[in-house]
């Protein structure tokens, strides 16, 4: 299996297209974040009603949760339009400039993954998002001047993975901000049920409820998961997807009943084997099982560590009891001194 069945971030074209095809496009058909979405509501209510912008939002929280297609919500209930960018893609101050300009009154610019914006170039976005002024130095040596321009009123939505990683004056500026957190399986069995409508694919409870439980409370897993089951569903079964369906599909995928991979498998044994369970280092872990830094942080520790099989301490990755236990180890390989007597 080339690609990473799990992976929380999407790959090609047709992964995209395929996404694309699930989204939702309006807030009344956004499954869950309750919390997020109800104070978004009112807050899209209040700025219809006074025929204003809405204020800024930043969207935080791992990959795959919905932040991009809460972004492009916003746009379609304010009834404006969207223009996206990411923080890597805006090179220059001049990049964002023209973005900016670009803009009509009302409509969202939507910058992902802003955390990765270039300070330089955040400094443009301040008078931007606070007094919808662009500065903007032309020129070079001594014919540089200092321009100002208005701009139409816009709302500026970010999303980020690392809340951790956005300046304070960034952050400050943003008067919505929101937090995604893993969905419970509850409500990935309804996105399930959801997306098995949309791509007709015949599912029943049980099988949804498989699929959700190895979802890693993340809809873009659990979409990614059903459209691999239903492959094997039509090809080995007779099509419809029950739980022993499901169960069979994700384990040939070797997607435990955790929804853990081959990768964080390796990342728990590791730090279970060559480290007797932690404390390690970030970088001595990133080195151990040649996954990039940013990839551990972002991708997969949110997830071991919402379902307690990793702590962050400050001397590093620990393993918890609980991943032992996953593993069917006991108290002598966890490393423990065993009892005296
Ligand atoms: N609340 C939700 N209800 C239904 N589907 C969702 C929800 N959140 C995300 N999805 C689905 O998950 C996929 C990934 O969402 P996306 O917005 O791209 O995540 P992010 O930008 O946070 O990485 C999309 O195809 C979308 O259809
Ligand atoms: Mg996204």
């Amino acid at each position: 299996m080339g690609e990473r069945a799990i992976a929380s971030n999407s790959g090609s074209q047709e992964e995209r297209d395929f996404e694309l095809s699930l989204r939702p496009r309006w807030l009344r058909e956004y499954i869950g974040q309750q919390k997020a979405k109800e104070n978004l509501d009112i807050f899209i209510r209040a700025a219809r009603k006074r025929q204003q912008a809405l204020d800024h939002v930043l969207l935080y929280g791992p990959p795959g949760l919905g932040k991009t297609t809460l972004a492009h919500i916003i746009a379609n209930e304010m009834g404006s339009d969207i223009k996206t960018t990411a923080g890597p893609v805006v090179e220059k101050a001049g990049d964002l400039a023209a973005l900016l300009t670009n803009l009509s009154e009302g409509d969202v610019l939507f910058i992902d993954e802003i955390h990765r914006l270039n300070p330089a170039i955040e400094e443009v976005l301040y008078p931007a998002m606070e007094d919808y002024q662009l500065d903007i130095i032309i020129g070079q040596g001594p014919s540089a001047r200092s321009i100002k321009l208005d701009l139409p009123k816009f709302t500026l939505v970010g999303a980020t993975t690392r809340a951790g990683l956005i300046s304070a004056p960034l952050r400050g500026r943003f008067g919505i901000p929101l937090h995604l957190d893993f969905y419970p399986v509850s409500d990935v069995e309804i996105i399930v049920h959801r997306s098995a409508e949309i791509l007709g694919v015949e599912i029943d409870e049980s099988g949804a409820r498989e699929l959700a439980r190895r979802s890693r409370g993340t809809p873009r897993i659990a979409n990614r998961l059903l459209r691999r089951v239903r492959d094997i569903a039509e090809v080995i079964y007779e099509g419809k997807i029950t739980d022993a369906v499901a169960a069979d599909a994700l384990n040939r995928m070797e997607v435990d009943t955790y929804g853990l991979d081959e990768i964080d498998r390796k990342i728990l044994l590791t730090i279970i084997d060559k480290f007797s369970g932690g404390p390690v280092g970030l970088g001595t872990l990133s080195a151990a099982i040649s996954e990039e830094k940013d990839a551990l942080e972002e991708i997969y520790e949110p997830y071991l560590i919402q379902i307690g099989f990793l702590n962050r301490t400050p001397r590093g990755r620990m393993v918890t009891p609980a991943a032992y236990d996953h593993f069917g180890l006991d108290a002598i390989s966890r490393g423990e001194q065993p009892a005296l007597f």
